[in-house]
């Protein structure tokens, strides 16, 4: 096989780039349409770190596509087409966004992350073992670290400009976003996590919290947008290794935290270069990751 190009940011004089995320460019390509381009960027501790990862931007785009596939009769989403050859010509002509590029409604963004737990890790963790909370949600006592909850809870957050996204109470998101569709938001989060979880347990993996993000199109119908159900906004657990009372492995960049965990890296920007088996194995989690929740190996297909 030719080795697998990365690419680690995309400009396009013909594009005019809209946003430039940490992983993310999207371009406008219409009135309408934007393109979301995954690229092979990867980020730790809120940093892009300097080492691309082979084959993320691929996987990211095609589960994506595969869970709003999945999902659309629960919500109404962004998807327009992954099919790099039914793209307009102005985008064909860019061959390195075959495979990693996504064409979406454009839609008025809700300026909150709809946030599901149904374990307890991450800063749910956190919070608990401070305040026997998640989120103002009471929970049991005597929880361990990542302990399925007794059903899972709804932990908004904002979506912060730079660096982390804070927590907000639910009157907050009501605020943010009204109390009608603070109350939609939340019943279509929990009814996605829901049936998605349940598919992936079917499939062994645990999905132990995730978010999604909702716009409003043209007509004022909710669309759920962005990426769905990805190691990069998602916890994946496999279910056959699962012990609660300790951190789990999961299918997401926990493994390229921890290696920069060994490193004394102060966490200040320049970020270190990850090592070749590092990369490697991150390609394998994120690749074995889609592989088992749709049952199919990525085709990379380059021309
Ligand atoms: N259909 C859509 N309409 C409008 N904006 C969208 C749509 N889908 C996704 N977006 C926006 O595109 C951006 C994707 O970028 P990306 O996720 O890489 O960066 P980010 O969320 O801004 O920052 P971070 O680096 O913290 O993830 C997000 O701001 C998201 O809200
Ligand atoms: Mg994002």
């Amino acid at each position: 096989m030719s080795e697998i190009q990365t690419v680690s940011i995309t400009s396009f004089v013909s594009l005019p780039l809209v946003h430039r995320g940490k992983v993310r460019d999207v371009y406008q390509v219409n009135e309408e349409e934007l393109l979301l381009v995954a690229t092979d960027r990867i980020s730790a501790f809120d940093y892009v770190l300097p080492t691309p990862i082979p084959q993320k931007g691929a996987i990211l785009t095609a589960l994506s596509a595969f869970w709003f596939e999945k999902l659309k009769s629960i919500v109404e989403n962004h998807f327009i087409s992954c099919d790099f050859d039914e793209f307009p010509a102005a985008i064909r002509q860019h061959e390195e966004l075959r495979g990693r590029s996504t064409l979406v409604k454009k839609t008025k963004v809700f300026p909150v992350e709809c946030v599901v737990r149904g374990y307890l890790e991450g800063s749910g963790w956190k919070d608990y073992q401070v305040t026997g909370n998640v989120c103002n949600y009471n929970l049991p006592e005597n929880l361990r670290q990542c302990e399925k909850l007794p059903r899972p809870i709804f932990t908004p957050a904002t979506k912060a400009q730079t660096g982390h996204d804070e927590n907000i109470s639910e009157s907050e998101f009501a605020n943010i976003v009204g109390a009608e569709t603070a109350e939609q938001l939340r019943s279509i989060s929990f009814e996605i996590y829901k049936q998605a979880s349940s598919y992936a347990l079917t499939r062994g993996i645990i999905i132990a919290d995730t978010k999604f993000e909702f716009g409003l199109d043209e007509n004022d119908n909710i669309l759920l947008i962005d990426e769905v159900l990805t190691p990069d906004s998602s916890r994946f657990w496999s279910l056959d290794n699962y012990a609660p009372g300790a951190s789990q492995s999961s299918f997401d960049k926990q493994f390229v935290r921890d290696y920069l965990e060994t490193l004394d890296w102060n966490k200040q920007p320049p970020a270190p270069e990850l090592s070749p088996h590092i990369v490697e194995a991150t390609t394998a989690r994120y690749s074995e990751a889609y592989r088992i929740l749709t049952g199919k190996n990525l085709e990379i297909n380059e021309k």
